[in-house]
């Protein structure tokens, strides 16, 4: 079984080979495919799917990741805009946001959107992970995005080592349910 997976990032692509070992090949394409503008995420990982499987010719399946991260006392910002609000205000500005807050719950969410079948009119399966923390100053030196920012019972992600944070974040279980219904399929 042999997948693509449509992202400008190796450190996912890196990821998603950790579970799919001895279930498929997975091959990195950098198609950039246009993300349209909606309130969910799922909707944007889904609309990118379908068009990076219709351009790579539909005869292998494609996957995109589409990730971000919702603060509670904020309405959900950013969101499915985070890379956005990143580039823009920066995490420090995000920080400063929640820090007036009592509330500084806030969730990580990952959608993979996998696309087969009639490339005219995919096939297209979601699944979702997330994870649930709180919005703290900034600590740490690992990961990246938000991590500095986003404690998993008292460490920030950017505080863990990539396995540790592999083993709770959002993309993990999304990842990892993505291999499980790939392995059934192949059975
Ligand atoms: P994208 O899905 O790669 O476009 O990421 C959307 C936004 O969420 C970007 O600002 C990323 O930096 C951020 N993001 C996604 N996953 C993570 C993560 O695991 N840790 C921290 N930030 C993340």
């Amino acid at each position: 079984m042999h997948l693509q997976f449509v992202t400008g990032n190796e450190g996912k692509v890196r990821e998603a080979r950790e579970y799919f070992d001895g279930i498929a090949e997975i091959e990195q394409v950098t198609y950039d495919y246009a993300e349209i503008q909606a309130d969910s995420i799922e909707a944007i990982a889904r609309r990118g799917a379908a068009e990076a499987y219709r351009e790579r010719g539909g005869d292998e399946p494609v996957f995109v990741e589409d990730s971000g991260l919702s603060i509670d006392a904020l309405g959900g910002f950013p969101g499915p805009y985070s890379a956005y609000v990143e580039d823009t205000l920066g995490i420090e500005r995000v920080w400063s946001l929640a820090a007036d807050e009592e509330n500084r719950r806030a969730r990580f969410r990952s959608v993979i959107a996998s696309a087969s079948g009639d490339p005219a009119d995919p096939d297209v399966e979601t699944f979702t992970g997330s994870v649930a923390g709180t919005i703290v100053a900034p600590r740490g030196d690992g990961g990246f995005g938000y991590d500095p920012i986003f404690a998993y019972n008292g460490t920030t992600m950017a505080e863990m080592e990539p396995a540790e944070k592999n083993a709770i974040s959002h993309r993990g279980r999304a990842l990892a349910a993505f291999a499980e219904w790939v392995a059934e399929d192949e059975r």
